[in-house]
């Protein structure tokens, strides 16, 4: 018998924020191939022209790390952050309220070239004063907001990292994934999406969580037969010939940053 822990999902475990942020969020290596560092110059390309913008943003399974609305935030006025486990939606409020401070490396870091000048400890006053709502989320449901202050609001532009992969098992729960999620974004909102390929489990300490295994092509697929038009989507083994692994934390194969605008309803 395998020594191997056995995998499982987040509605089995719940989320333990201190030692994930430890193990994925602690440093940016700077290096080429690094997934993190990756993740973050897409981001904050993504963003920096302003093209993505607009009144309110969602971001759903946030977890406790907030890269991604940081790089989003100069160009929203009001951020809803959302997750499906409520230990990362209190690790959240307790940095909103100044409670905690975390992501220092990764909040330097985009900072650096940060087009609108600003520095980053007022850019994280920025992100916190335009956070205007923490809640759950689950994005298998036709409504993933149901019943939250936000339920019915139809947003500007979505982001999610990391989540639909992890929040389905099958192809087919990943499809109803995205789908639930564009009832949420106006038409002509843009969609951008961090995520993982060909990625079976990754670790929070010694727990696997299964994640859907997909590839390349049919994210692009999924998305453009759901009514987006891939606007830019690019990965991690296009950008690097030899990608760092991280080996025991994970599985994956490569990884992307989509994004991409709702061309029909
Ligand atoms: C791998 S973590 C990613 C966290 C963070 N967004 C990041 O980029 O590091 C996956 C996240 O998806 C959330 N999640 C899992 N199932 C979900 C669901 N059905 N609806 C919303 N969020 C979900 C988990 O609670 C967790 O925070």
């Amino acid at each position: 018998m395998s020594d191997e822990p056995v995998l499982t999902t987040h509605r089995d475990v719940a989320f333990d924020p201190e030692t994930y942020v430890t193990m994925y969020y602690s440093r940016v290596t700077c290096e080429e191939g690094d997934m993190l560092t990756f993740f973050l110059d897409c981001l904050k390309n993504a963003f920096k022209s302003g093209e993505i913008s607009g009144m309110k943003l969602l971001d759903i399974g946030t977890g406790p790390v907030l890269h991604t609305a940081f790089c989003a935030a100069p160009w929203f006025e009001e951020i809803t952050l959302s997750d499906f486990d409520q230990n990362n939606l209190d690790f959240l409020q307790k940095w909103k309220d100044g409670k905690i401070s975390h992501m220092g490396p990764v909040f330097a870091y985009l900072s650096e070239t940060n087009e609108k000048g600003m520095e980053v400890d007022k850019r994280q006053d920025e992100l916190r004063r335009k956070i205007q709502h923490i809640v759950h989320s689950d994005v298998t449901l036709p409504n993933p907001l149901v019943s939250t202050p936000v339920d019915g609001v139809v947003f500007d532009a979505i982001t999610s990292s990391l989540c639909l992969e992890a929040a389905s098992i099958t192809i087919e729960d990943y499809v109803k994934t995205v789908r639930n999620l564009s009832s949420l974004l106006k038409p002509g909102g843009h969609l951008v999406i961090t995520g993982v390929l060909e990625e079976t489990f990754y670790r929070i300490g010694d727990v696997r969580f299964k994640c859907t295994y997909i590839s390349k092509d049919q994210v692009q697929d999924i998305y453009q037969k759901e009514g987006f038009e891939i606007v830019r989507l690019k990965d991690l083994k296009e950008t690097c010939s030899s990608p760092k692994y991280l080996g025991e934390y994970s599985d994956y194969q490569n990884a992307y940053v989509m994004i991409a605008k709702k061309v029909q309803q």
